[in-house]
Formats: C-alpha cells, structure tokens, sequence
C-alpha cells in the first residue's frame, strides 16, 4: 500500500490544528503545525504529537526540554499554513508572547487554548517520533469559547458549535 493512498485514508478523519512551539538550539521561536495530537493521560496531565523525525521540531523540543500547544481558533488557515511552510523563522512573521510559566513561544492571534509541556520522552518509529509531554499548565485565551478549526480532506474547515446531533457521548 503507498503512502498516498494511506492519506487519502487520514483525511477521511478530520481534527483539530494546533501550533507546537519551543526554541531552539540557538535560543530562536520556532513552531510547526501539528494535527497528529492526542491526549494520553489525566493522572497525571499527559499528551502526545508526532512530529517528523527528521525535522527541526524534534531538535528543538528535544533540545529545550518543553513545548507549548497551542489550539488554533477558527480563522487560524494562514497561521497553521506559515507553521507548516517549512520555511525557518516564521515566528518574525507574526505577533507572539512568552508564556506564563516556562517563558517558550505562543503566537498572539488566532490561538484560542494554550497548554505548557515538560517532555518526559520521546519514541522514534519509523520516519516520525512520538513526542510524550506532561502538561504543565493549560489556559483559554482571553477567557471565550471560540470555534477551533479543523483539518480533513485536504481543507480547512470551522467546528461549528451545537452543529452534531448528538451534543453527548
Ligand atoms: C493541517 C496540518 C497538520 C499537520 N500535522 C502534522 C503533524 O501532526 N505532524 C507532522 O510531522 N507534520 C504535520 N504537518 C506538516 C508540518 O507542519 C510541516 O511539515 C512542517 O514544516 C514540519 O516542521 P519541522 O521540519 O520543523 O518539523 C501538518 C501540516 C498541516 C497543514
């Protein structure tokens, strides 16, 4: 089976977007667009990404210690577009702040939740690595629910609240 049938497969499942950031090896922001974001743990706070194995990310968080996520609101398509541009320094392109706790990148606009990570491990597989993160801290920024955006079949689409059927699993 290819590669590309198998994400044609992927993009039959829709998700959420959200920005990592750290620094890296020079002390620079750096940031890339993830949608391959799970939650793992509550007790204790634990989430996952996968990021390429090959990429600056890795080297970066793996450098830093810890991470920031940031959640992408609705009118979030241009920034998560830069954040997978692969082009270096996108963070001198667009506005972003320290964060509260471990002073790492967040960008301003467009991020409607953030959570800080300590990175408790990592685990290559294949031509990505699973990056472990115990959350440190989480925030809503400027305290509103916002509609967050969504990636699937090749577009970017806006959760629409109360839109599902059912409102409870
Ligand atoms: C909506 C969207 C979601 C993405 N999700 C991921 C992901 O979960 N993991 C990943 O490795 N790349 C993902 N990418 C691609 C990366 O953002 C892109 O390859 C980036 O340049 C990698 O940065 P790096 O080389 O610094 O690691 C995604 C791209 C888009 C547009």
């Amino acid at each position: 089976m290819s590669a590309s049938e198998f994400r044609t497969f992927m993009q039959g499942f829709p998700s959420g977007v959200a920005v990592l950031a750290t620094l890296d090896q020079e002390g620079q922001p750096t940031g890339m667009t993830c949608s391959a974001l799970c939650s793992l743990s509550l007790d204790p706070p634990m989430l996952l990404v996968c990021v390429g194995r090959w990429g600056r990310m890795r080297r970066a968080v793996e450098h830093t210690g810890s991470f920031t996520v940031n959640l992408l609101d609705g009118s979030g398509d241009e920034l998560a577009r830069a954040f997978a541009s692969g082009r270096e320094r996108v963070f001198d392109e667009v506005a972003w702040r320290p964060s509260r706790h471990c002073r790492l990148p967040v960008p301003t606009d467009h991020v409607h939740r953030t959570a800080e990570c300590d990175l408790h491990s990592s685990i290559t597989m294949a031509d990505h690595t699973i990056l472990i993160g115990r959350v440190t801290s989480v925030g809503e920024h400027d305290g509103t629910r916002r509609a967050p955006l969504l990636h699937g079949f090749s577009e970017f689409a806006v959760w629409r609240p109360g839109s599902a059927r059912q409102r409870r699993w």
